[in-house]
């Protein structure tokens, strides 16, 4: 007899019933890590008197046995990875190529402790950056996490309303979309169960929470400034690979405290190291030619990356709509979908187009310029046309 997968439960990865990716209730760090949380509230003015470096030499060892529950570690791994970032970028000309122990030992632990690649990632930067600007903490996450006048990030290059937008406008959408994990995991398992199932109302949740993601994006047209993203917050998120015009021709050296160092060349921080989209595309059949998203898998949590793995298994809802030809409902319903998660790709290329492109050849001025590459390297409009234009369904005729 033919073994089933087992239906991954999202619990058991991180990832929460209500939010998603997104962790219901960042927490503070205990009293005992003070030095770095100072340190980071301070960044943006540290960063202005170009003086976090001399800050972050000064700083004591602190040990991580202190960090109790997930939570402080999301938090240590968003501000050491914050701290890491400006330590190696304070000076745009003159970028350091060593990390000292201080803060380049205990990243080395919170990142071994995730599973990920030692550098400020997605997770970092939008998904574990967020917190609630009332005194009184976020009694309902989800609400909360629906308003940007709301949300306030922890960590900060420039302390601006800009870069707040830039990290947590791709938070708000996670955490919009959340409740399709559960809901498609449910109808494969009905579906696996053999049990009788409306699947053409999943497919219509499906289509309105996309149109909603969508609708999320005019917080971040609003809110950043493209000339400002590009000059002044994208250039605090590079990474140490494929950096050697940038001053980095042999990644970053992080130090440890016994004399012993590791040298790291990883991508920036980049959304398409996100682990939802990759689960929405399995589950909806939707595949991509480009191994690119495959690479950004070390740059995931451990856990995420083992519940896309978990998930992959499983056969898509595009598996069963194929399975049913003669119904035409469930046929348009599943094309209406597909057509909303393709909008929402054509509204991500329209950003890129207005936060990257434009301001790229608008510093150019005329002169000859190489296309800008995105955070995590890809050159980012035709590969995510490409994206786009594999969101596609044809329905059985
Ligand atoms: C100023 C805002 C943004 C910029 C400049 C930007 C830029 C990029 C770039 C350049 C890539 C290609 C990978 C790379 O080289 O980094 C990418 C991929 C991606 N971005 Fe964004 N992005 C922005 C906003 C968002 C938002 C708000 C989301 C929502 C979650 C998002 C989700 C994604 C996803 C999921 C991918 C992977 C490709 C895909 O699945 O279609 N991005 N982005």
């Amino acid at each position: 007899m033919l073994t089933r997968p087992p239906l991954p439960n999202p619990e058991e990865y991180d990832i929460d019933i209500e939010t998603g990716f997104v962790p219901p209730n960042p927490t503070e760090l205990p009293a005992y890590y003070a030095p770095w949380c100072n340190l980071v509230s301070d960044l943006p003015s540290l960063l202005q008197s170009k003086t976090l470096r001399a800050k972050v030499d000064d700083l004591a060892s602190l040990q991580i046995d202190q960090l109790n529950l997930q939570e402080h570690w999301q938090r240590a791994y968003v501000i050491l990875g914050f701290l890491t970032q400006a330590y190696v970028w304070q000076e745009k000309e003159n970028p350091s190529a060593i990390v000292p122990a201080s803060i380049g030992e205990p990243f080395l632990k919170v990142c071994e402790h995730f599973g990920t690649a030692p550098v400020l990632s997605y997770a970092g930067g939008s998904l574990w950056n967020w917190t609630s600007v009332a005194p009184g903490g976020h009694a309902n996450p989800l609400e909360t996490l629906g308003n940007f006048q709301a949300l306030k990030s922890v960590a900060s290059f420039t302390g601006t309303r800009d870069e707040d937008a830039f990290n947590l406008v791709p938070t708000m959408i996670e955490a919009r979309g959340a409740r399709l994990v559960q809901l498609l995991l449910n109808a494969i398992r009905d579906s696996q169960n053999g049990e009788q199932q409306d699947l053409v109302s999943v497919l219509d949740i499906c289509a309105r929470t996309f149109s909603e993601m969508a609708g999320l994006l005019p917080n971040l047209h609003d809110n950043c400034d493209p000339m400002f993203f590009f000059s002044e917050i994208r250039r605090m998120l590079a990474g140490s690979a494929g950096a050697e015009l940038k001053g980095l021709p042999d990644g970053v050296t992080f130090q440890r405290s016994n004399g012993h160092h590791e040298v790291v060349r990883c991508v920036g921080a980049s959304a398409g190291q996100s682990a939802f989209f990759p689960f929405l595309d399995h589950l909806l059949g939707v595949r991509h030619e480009s191994k690119f998203l495959l690479e950004m898998r070390a740059y995931m949590p451990k856990k995420h990356r083992e519940f896309l793995e978990a998930v992959e298994l499983l056969p898509s809802l595009r598996d069963l709509v194929h399975d049913q030809p003669q119904d035409a409902a469930l046929q348009t319903a599943f094309q209406l979908a597909i057509d909303a998660f393709k909008h929402w790709r054509t509204k991500h290329v329209v950003v890129v187009s207005r936060y990257v492109s434009q301001p790229s050849k608008a510093q150019a001025n005329g002169k000859p310029m190489v296309e800008a590459k995105g955070t995590a390297g890809s050159l980012p409009i035709p590969f995510l046309k490409q994206y786009r234009d594999e969101t596609t369904f044809t329905p059985t005729p």
